[in-house]
């Protein structure tokens, strides 16, 4: 049935083996860094290499600051704690998303509130946000936004730039301004992905990013929050390097700190990878503009970037009639050795989140049963 599909994959990534979702590339340039590092003893969290990768990485997004961290998990939780989230605070998040951002809120002992999605763009819609805090939340004399309901202050709201595409970041930035809450970006899937020339993740006061292996760069497992303020810069540096007091010799922590330093060994790959992050970027691209156009002749929907913004395209996502259709072809290309998967279960329907404040998700659950993922990756052809 899917069968002209399956070609069209094939075609793209021209072989007979298993096709990937998303493989990494990984070259000569990978181990000559690694080996260098390996020669040099500094393997794990101090060294020159993790610092270049920060600096990279900060000048390559156009923010002031970057802080590498262990994988793009803890890089959120150390942006919730240093955005001030505490013990019982509200954080506003979406339900699409990978089951990390609302594991960061409850890493906090907070509660994430689950507000529904945009289906042109897959990322938290700003009217749906604009409408809870209306009819649910108010500015009181500390300064603070107040759940009415709950009793609670709702902290910080952390929008996920689904799949690489941008979400309305702008207008989301202007409604947390004026609700006084933290806006941390979840652009754990987004780098290279841009708003009106802004990259994902530095549109808010702090952005986070993951390295994992399946994302469009890879330092194996690796993360790192993003932020142009300073002082908020300085505190994830002491968080996420045990909260030791700088000294030559002493070993002071001056509170409860994480160990969630990214090791220089980890950079070292990062810093290879980075080499060729525009060439990836546009070989993505070019992917997804081969998958809209034989989409357009076959009749599937892909959901293509919104005009304004540029996407990495990290997973190419169509939308298909119902969850039966989604879960045939599901069948029908993994059968074939092509691995394709559908959106992650809707994160509020997790047991530790059935609590959980929400409205009512309507295209949050339309879009789950629709969503496909198909394969992505750079070809290994074109290495
Ligand atoms: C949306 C989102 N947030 C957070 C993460 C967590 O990143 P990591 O796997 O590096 O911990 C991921 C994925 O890996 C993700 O897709």
């Amino acid at each position: 049935m899917f069968r002209s599909l399956i070609d069209f994959i094939r075609k793209i990534y021209g072989v007979n083996r298993f096709i990937a979702l998303h493989e990494p590339v990984i070259g000569d340039l990978e181990k000559e860094y690694i080996n260098k590092v390996l020669d040099s003893g500094f393997v794990s969290s101090v060294g020159e290499e993790v610092k270049e990768f920060e600096r990279q990485i900060s000048s390559f997004v156009g923010a002031k600051f970057a802080i590498a961290t262990s994988n793009g998990t803890s890089a959120l939780h150390a942006a919730l704690l240093v955005a001030g989230v505490q013990p019982k605070d509200e954080v506003i998040t979406q339900s699409l998303t990978f089951v990390a951002t609302s594991n960061a809120i409850h890493y906090c002992n907070a509660n994430p509130i689950f507000i529904d999605v945009d289906r042109s763009n897959l990322g938290l819609s700003e009217d749906s946000l604009e409408d809870f805090l209306t009819k649910n939340c108010e500015i009181r004399d500390d300064g603070f936004c107040w759940n009415r309901a709950t009793k609670k202050i709702v902290r910080a709201c952390v929008p996920m730039h689904t799949f690489g595409l941008s979400a309305n970041l702008f207008e989301i930035r202007e409604i947390c301004n004026r609700y006084n809450i933290v806006l941390i970006e979840d652009a754990a899937e987004s780098l290279g992905t841009k708003n009106k020339n802004s990259h994902s993740g530095t549109i808010g006061d702090l952005g986070i990013i993951s390295f994992n292996g399946n994302k469009i760069i890879t330092t194996g497992g690796g993360g790192i929050v993003v932020t142009n303020n300073q002082a908020m810069a300085r505190k994830l540096k002491h968080l996420t390097t045990t909260a030791k007091v700088s000294h030559e010799w002493n070993f002071s922590h001056d509170m409860v700190g994480y160990n969630y330093r990214m090791p220089n060994l980890n950079a070292a790959l990062g810093l290879a990878q980075l080499q060729r992050l525009n060439e990836y970027i546009q070989i993505k691209r070019d992917i997804a503009l081969s998958y809209q156009s034989w989409g357009e002749r076959n009749g599937f929907n892909f959901v293509k970037e919104l005009s304004g913004t540029r996407s990495n395209y990290w997973l190419n996502t169509m939308l298909v009639e119902d969850r039966e259709v989604r879960d045939l072809l599901l069948k029908e290309t993994n059968d074939h050795s092509i691995m394709t998967r559908p959106a992650w279960d809707p994160v509020h329907l997790m047991t530790a989140n059935t609590h959980c404040q929400r409205d009512s998700l309507e295209n949050t659950n339309w879009l789950a049963d629709r969503i496909i993922n198909l394969p992505s990756g750079v070809p290994k052809n074109e290495h």
